[in-house]
């Protein structure tokens, strides 16, 4: 039992054409049945984001996107702003993915603005820190997860906190299979609540929702989602696959 509706959503990051997108978001508006035991959001590519926003209009499923610029408009060739993708009808944005951040060179700075862009754009940002593998291995995952949480919130205050979620996402965990042990994962979460203690308080801190992601599977859900300190699941490869992302929906709801 969780002190809030366990909140699971999928990255389908570079994933599926318009068709499929537009055919697993009918399903899962059809199929989904623990709607009122969880909170639930799929996060498709740009191009195709209205349309699974028609789709999911009025139900209980929200649409976020997978990245915004950090300015709200201008000489931006290629790039889509905050209030273009809070138009087509999206709640949510993914901001600071590893992806992001290790393949697009995106700095803590450029992260924190972005941050800042989705607030004014009544957009809740879902804000990525994780470690890479060597960090870990040279024990500085807290050190990089505090700067990470600290630049990436740097002057967010406590009326915005809970309007935005963190994601714990173990970069050699992504894509690999290899999922953070669940007591690994409780530990590092253990350490962003104590930190968000630090500089909202300790009742803002309870209600801002801290997920997990990184090789999330049906498998695995019921481990993770039973570690106090995890609120929900952020869900890649799992996700774009209709049959495992409900798995990870059905068991991730026990939890509610
Ligand atoms: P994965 O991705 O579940 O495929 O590891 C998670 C993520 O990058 O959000």
């Amino acid at each position: 039992m969780k002190r809030k509706k366990p909140l699971v959503i999928g990255n389908w990051k570079m994933n599926l054409t318009c068709s499929e997108a537009v055919k697993f978001a009918q399903l899962l508006r059809k199929q989904m049945i623990t709607t009122n035991k969880i909170v639930c959001g799929i996060s498709p590519s740009f191009i195709f984001l209205k349309d699974i926003c028609t789709i999911l209009a009025d139900s209980a499923i929200f649409v976020g996107a997978q990245n915004i610029h950090s300015e709200r408009a201008g000489a931006y060739t290629g790039e889509v702003s905050a209030f273009m993708v809070k138009e087509a009808g999206c709640s949510h944005v993914i901001i600071g993915h590893s992806e992001r951040r290790h393949i697009f060179g995106e700095t803590d700075a450029f992260i924190n603005t972005k941050v800042k862009t989705a607030l004014s754009a009544n957009l809740k940002p879902i804000l990525c820190i994780g470690e890479k593998l060597h960090e870990r291995a040279g024990g500085k995952t807290t050190l990089v997860i505090e700067n990470q949480l600290k630049n990436g919130l740097r002057g967010i205050g406590a009326e915005h906190i809970q309007d935005s979620v963190i994601a714990y996402e173990p970069v050699w965990a992504i894509g690999t299979g290899k999922t953070a042990s669940p007591e690994q994962v409780n530990e590092v979460h253990t350490y962003i609540r104590g930190l968000l203690i630090d500089i909202y308080g300790k009742d803002i801190a309870r209600d801002t929702y801290i997920l997990y992601g990184g090789s999330v599977k049906p498998e695995n859900t019921r481990d993770l989602m039973a570690q106090e300190e995890v609120d929900g699941l952020l869900v890649g490869g799992a996700s774009i696959n209709l049959e495992s992302f409900l798995k990870i929906l059905d068991s991730a709801s026990n939890f509610s």
